[in-house]
């Protein structure tokens, strides 16, 4: 099984976040006014799982094992970036994934794919230490701008895009339809 800790992009980005620790840090130590760290690193399979936990928070039932097969085949690191979020206590809290979108009527250019920070560890800044993290990536891989699809009914995401520096440029509908 491919090693995703060997994504190249592990070499380039490694950020640790000083985060205030309200969400991060076991009960007793929630009003503690000290920052809690946080790694932002590429996922290992040990993640898998919790990632999969993650996954369905932001509405989407999968395993670990269809996790460890998409990660697979996304080792290209000119194409593809994964990254998680792990708190001081080594829980995995969020997980970040961006591709760069290539197409016949634009230039190459890279987007979020999906985007997660767990329920109870909102609101701290995990978010936009992922965020930090693909932009990060985008710029390694020549893209001069980074976006992101993101559903009009979620309204938080929508408003944590915008004081991130994303700027809303249409709306649209998509369409699918099943092959046989
Ligand atoms: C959207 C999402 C990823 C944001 O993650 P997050 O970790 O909560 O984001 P941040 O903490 O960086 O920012 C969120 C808020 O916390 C605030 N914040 C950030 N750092 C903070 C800190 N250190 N102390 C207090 N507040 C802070 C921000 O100002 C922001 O405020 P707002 O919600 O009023 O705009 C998260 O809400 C989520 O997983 N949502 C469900 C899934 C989803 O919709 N994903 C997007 C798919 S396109």
């Amino acid at each position: 099984m491919p090693d995703v800790s060997r994504h190249e992009v592990a070499r380039h980005v490694a950020i640790v976040g000083l985060l205030r620790g309200k969400h991060l840090m076991p009960a007793k130590t929630i009003l503690s006014p000290q920052p809690a760290a946080c790694l932002v690193r590429p996922p290992r399979p040990y993640d898998f799982e919790r990632m999969a936990e993650l996954a369905q928070q932001l509405g989407y039932l999968c395993s670990a094992e269809q996790i460890r097969a998409r990660l697979a085949q996304m080792q290209n690191s000119q194409q593809n970036a994964v990254f998680v979020a792990q708190a001081a206590d080594g829980k995995i809290v969020g997980w970040i994934g961006a591709q760069v979108f290539r197409c016949v009527e634009l230039d190459p250019f890279a987007e979020i794919t999906g985007l997660v920070v767990d329920e109870q560890s909102r609101s701290c800044g995990i978010g936009k230490l992922l965020v930090a993290a693909a932009e990060q990536w985008a710029r390694s891989v020549g893209s001069r701008v980074l976006c992101v699809r993101c559903n009009v009914v979620r309204e938080r995401a929508q408003r944590f895009y915008t004081a991130n520096g994303f700027e809303e440029i249409k709306v649209q509908k998509i369409f699918r339809k099943p092959l046989r």
